[in-house]
Parts: C-alpha cells; sequence; structure tokens
C-alpha cells in the first residue's frame, strides 16, 4: 500500500506545476518507503539520494516563482523548506557513511512534513500566484 497519495482534496494548491512537482515527490517517497523491506542498501540509497534530488529541486521551484511574485510569505516557507534540506542532507551523508539506516520511521517523518505543509504551508500561496498569472 502506497505511503502516501496525492488528491486534489488534501493537496491541491492549484499552481499546476506544483502540483504536478508535489505527485512527483509522493512517486519518490512511496518508492523509497517500498525499497525499506528488501533491506537491500545500494536500493535504498538510490532511492533516497532520488527523493531527496525532487525535494530539493521542488523547493527551488516553489520559491522562485514565490521571489518572481513578491509572495509576502517567502522567508517564512523557505525556514520550512531549509530546515527539512537540513535533515535530509544529515541523514543523506550518515546513511552513505554506513552511520544510519533509513527507516519506517524516516519516511513516516516525511510523509507527516508533507500532510502538514502543503496544505498549510503551499496551499496559502495558490491565491498569491493565481493573482499574478501562475496557474
Ligand atoms: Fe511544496
Ligand atoms: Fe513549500
Amino acid at each position: 500500500m502506497a505511503l502516501i497519495t496525492w488528491t486534489p482534496e488534501q493537496f491541491a494548491t492549484n499552481v499546476s506545476v506544483h502540483d504536478q512537482e508535489h505527485q512527483a515527490l509522493f512517486e519518490r517517497l512511496n518508492k523509497l518507503d517500498s525499497t525499506l523491506a528488501s533491506g537491500d542498501r545500494g536500493a535504498i540509497g538510490a532511492a533516497l539520494d532520488a527523493l531527496i534530488d525532487v525535494v530539493g529541486k521542488h523547493f527551488a521551484s516553489e520559491e522562485a516563482n514565490m521571489e518572481k511574485t513578491g509572495y509576502s510569505g517567502l522567508a517564512a516557507h523557505k525556514a520550512q523548506h531549509d530546515k527539512l534540506v537540513e535533515t535530509c542532507l544529515d541523514l543523506q551523508k550518515k546513511f552513505h557513511a554506513g552511520a544510519a539506516d533509513v527507516t519506517p520511521e524516516t519516511t513516516a517523518f516525511v510523509r507527516d512534513w508533507l500532510y502538514n505543509h502543503i496544505p498549510n504551508i503551499d496551499k496559502a500561496y495558490g491565491p498569491h500566484m493565481n493573482g499574478k498569472g501562475i496557474a
């Protein structure tokens, strides 16, 4: 069963590029989660790297649109992004050094972060960006 499923009711920001990025991100998170049971560190590491790659690209994409449209919530929003990136990069480094594992608690943590961030923080930029012609 998928760890996280995108539905418009729960996650739509009404900015199509970011809605698509969120769906791609969920796919990568589900892939990482489903790889854990194999215990294959190579596959887990590759799935972890792939997830962190799309997370970084997605955050940069949102921040660029917030910047471009003069969104007043940018700094507070970026602070949340930066904190997650820091946590991810720390885990990535430790995992590849053999000093940490990726566990179901890890993927649940990312899922819960998304459950909070997208509805409460991302959705708030929707009307603003729509008003600036980004839909
Ligand atoms: Fe987002
Ligand atoms: Fe965001």
